[in-house]
């Protein structure tokens, strides 16, 4: 089947209780082992672009990788821009192929973020592609109990429904308590979520897709690969997938990974060259890291997403 947009695989999602992983793409193998658990495990996926993803491997090789993942399965996959920062990259991304693009606007202030936001939407809306806004800066649940202030960080339920009404997006990314990269809580730290947010937030727009960015769990075991075999990682902590299912039964409908599948890959390929130091064909290591990443796809989809067997 072709690309398809996120408006009915988030409608399905919504009900069914369940979300839809949201990957980030760089390069071949990692579109392949992602696809390939998408289509192992008969689930709907978005894979989605970064502006350093375009920036290293360039638009057109992102787009015809994704193309070709397309003719290799019979699954629903959306193609979508992670963090546009502005009109023009969605724009581009919109004019070059993708169905789905998100506007970051949560640097800006208020008003600002829905001026960007209603621009975008009119020029997707016009071309079939759908608009993911955000609404609330990610941060570390500590600046919140630390910093008076840091509230501010996290959404504000009673601004989400103006801004959605004003903006016209199609789903909406909130800061409960998460954040991007390997680092999301001080070592020792217990991990917490402002579900009371989300649950607000679902009040005020019954049946709206929520987005949750910022969602890796940090898999301890290849963390302690990463280390085993010659890395430096410092204690790291991220969401527990408890955490995460439980976000899908409610609002949440995508859920954004990318620093699992970063870990996966490097903690197969020290492992890999570790025990074969006298490889030095890429295909040799490249394998067994696609096929880590794989299964931890698989793994995500079937026991925390819970979107396997919805395609
Ligand atoms: O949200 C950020 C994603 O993990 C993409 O990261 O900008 O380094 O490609 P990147
Ligand atoms: P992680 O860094 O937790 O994987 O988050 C990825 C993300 O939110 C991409 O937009
Ligand atoms: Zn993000």
């Amino acid at each position: 089947m072709p690309l398809v947009t996120t408006k009915e695989m988030f409608r399905k999602a919504y009900e069914g209780g369940y979300a839809i992983g949201a990957f980030n793409v760089n390069n071949m193998e990692i579109v392949q082992a992602i696809t390939e658990a998408a289509q192992l495990e008969q689930a709907p996926v978005i894979l989605q672009v970064s502006a350093g993803a375009r920036k290293y491997a360039k638009h057109v090789y992102l787009t015809k990788l994704v193309e070709a993942a397309v003719l290799d399965t019979d699954v629903p996959i959306a193609l979508h821009l992670d963090h546009g920062d502005g009109f023009e990259i969605c724009k581009d991304c919109i004019d070059g192929g993708f169905t789905s693009v998100m506007i970051d606007g949560s640097k800006l202030s208020f008003e600002e973020n829905i001026a960007v936001t209603r621009k975008v939407v009119e020029y997707a809306h016009e071309r079939g592609v759908m608009v993911e806004g955000e609404l609330g800066k990610l941060a570390g649940i500590e600046d919140a109990v630390n910093v008076s202030e840091a509230d501010a960080q996290f959404t504000n339920p009673a601004e989400v429904e103006e801004f959605v009404t004003r903006t016209g997006v199609d789903s909406l990314a909130i800061a409960i308590g998460t954040s991007h990269g390997a680092y999301k809580f001080k070592p020792g730290q217990k991990p917490q979520l402002r579900f009371d947010i989300l649950q607000e937030v679902s009040e005020r727009l019954p049946g709206f897709p929520i987005v949750l960015h910022g969602a890796s769990s940090v898999i301890q075991a290849d963390v302690e690969t990463v280390n085993r075999f010659g890395g430096k990682m410092p204690d790291a902590i991220g969401i527990p997938e408890e955490m995460l299912r439980h976000a899908a039964e409610m609002a949440v409908c995508k859920i954004n990974i990318d620093s699992d599948l970063r870990l996966a890959m490097t903690a197969a390929i020290r492992q890999h060259m570790a025990e074969h130091p006298d490889h030095f064909d890429p295909r040799q290591y490249l394998t067994p890291a696609r096929d880590h990443i794989r299964e931890l796809v698989r793994h995500k989809m079937h026991d925390v997403l819970g979107c396997s067997g919805k395609a």
